[in-house]
């Protein structure tokens, strides 16, 4: 799991890019982050990682999913979140 440094999209807002959010130990961090209000992106290839571990994020608007693999170079996920 990585983490991207939260870049500031407006003055009082912090965000997130969490690569594997959708693992184990992703989903813990992605909790973690929305409850300290950050909005969170979150990117996984669904390897291991299930759509099931993040349903509950779902209805939270500071929270997006990509099914993204991180080798992919074709996607400029970088510049995405
Ligand atoms: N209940 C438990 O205690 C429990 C459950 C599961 C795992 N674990 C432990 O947790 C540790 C592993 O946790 P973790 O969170 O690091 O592993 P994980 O496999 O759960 O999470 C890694 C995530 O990265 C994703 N990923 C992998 N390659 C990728 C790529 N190229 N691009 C995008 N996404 C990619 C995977 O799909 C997966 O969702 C192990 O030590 C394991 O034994 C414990």
């Amino acid at each position: 799991m990585l983490l991207i440094n939260g870049k500031k999209s407006s003055m009082k807002e912090k965000s997130l890019l969490i690569i594997g959010g959708a693992g184990y130990i992703g989903t813990v961090v992605v909790n973690f982050f929305l409850k300290q209000k950050y909005k969170v992106t979150s990117i996984d290839n669904l390897l291991y990682g299930q759509k099931n571990n993040i349903k509950i994020f779902n209805n939270n608007k500071n929270f997006s999913f990509f099914n993204i693999d991180l080798r992919d170079k074709k996607k400029n996920w970088e510049n995405s979140y």
